[in-house]
């Protein structure tokens, strides 16, 4: 299994802060099934700056942890980077790193509370520069939740999305829950990743997520997932489903 979204390189944003916490949820996630993890630490999000050359040379370095402790797991690097005003300088100043360095796909992250009304022109940017945006856990936007139509938009501009397993699961709360399953009903989402920070409170839940997706949506939904995160981590356009209109409930959203 693929993992790409993932806070396990050690001190450099709100993820582990010692190499004994990285080994654990190392062998953490290889419990659960994970064979390849992204590691995609903050960059610009208020608190953490974590360039391009820093997590390449991090993502190095840690792998080679990895092999010293013969823990089956590949890292690749790569990075949640917020939206900013001034997100073309970060590009022009190389600091920006798309996933597993392919230039291809790049984890886009919306602040929590709003969406700004910038945010088109900056998927339409890195549309023309033949860059993807994923924009992960969109489920916990609080405006998205409130007016998902936001969303849809973006899909329509080619963005994609990334669910994180433990909303799936209930670990932020039911209207975050029931949410997320209104975007895999509705095709509004095309990867589930751990988003993991440590090995308890936020920790990986994919198996557990995966479990309740197959529950509710059958066994092809796992699938698709699967060969979305397979199709990128080789380097190949992934299988979007068309997004279907989501009805906005009279008296709130769910
Ligand atoms: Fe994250």
């Amino acid at each position: 299994m693929i993992d790409l979204h993932c806070h396990i390189i050690p001190d450099v944003d709100d993820g582990p802060s010692h190499i004994s916490q990285f080994l654990e949820m190392a062998r953490i996630a290889v419990e659960q099934g994970v064979t390849h993890l992204f590691a995609t630490p903050h960059h610009l999000n208020g608190s953490y700056e974590n360039p391009k050359n820093k997590i390449l040379q991090m993502t190095r370095q840690y792998s080679n942890y990895l092999i010293e402790e013969k823990i089956p797991l590949v890292l690749h690097p790569g990075q949640e980077l917020r939206v900013h005003r001034e997100i073309f300088q970060t590009i022009e100043a190389d600091e920006m790193i798309t996933l597993d360095n392919q230039g291809k796909y790049v984890l886009l992250e919306l602040p929590s509370t709003n969406v700004p009304n910038y945010l088109h022109e900056v998927v339409y940017e890195l549309r023309l520069r033949g860059i993807t945006p994923i924009i992960p856990h969109p489920e916990r936007n609080v405006k998205i939740v409130e007016e998902p139509e936001l969303l849809y938009d973006l899909l329509s501009d080619g963005a994609l999305t990334q669910l994180t397993a433990g909303s799936i699961i209930g670990q932020f709360g039911k209207k975050i829950k029931l949410f997320s399953e209104k975007l895999i009903e509705h095709q509004w989402t095309h990867f589930i990743a751990s988003d993991a920070h440590n090995t308890h409170s936020r920790g990986f839940f994919l198996q557990q997520a995966f479990e309740a997706i197959t529950k509710k949506f059958g066994v092809d939904a796992i699938f698709y997932y699967k060969e979305n995160a397979e199709l990128l981590l080789r380097g190949q356009n992934i299988v979007a489903e068309e997004a279907k209109p989501m009805r906005r409930k009279l008296f709130g959203f769910i």
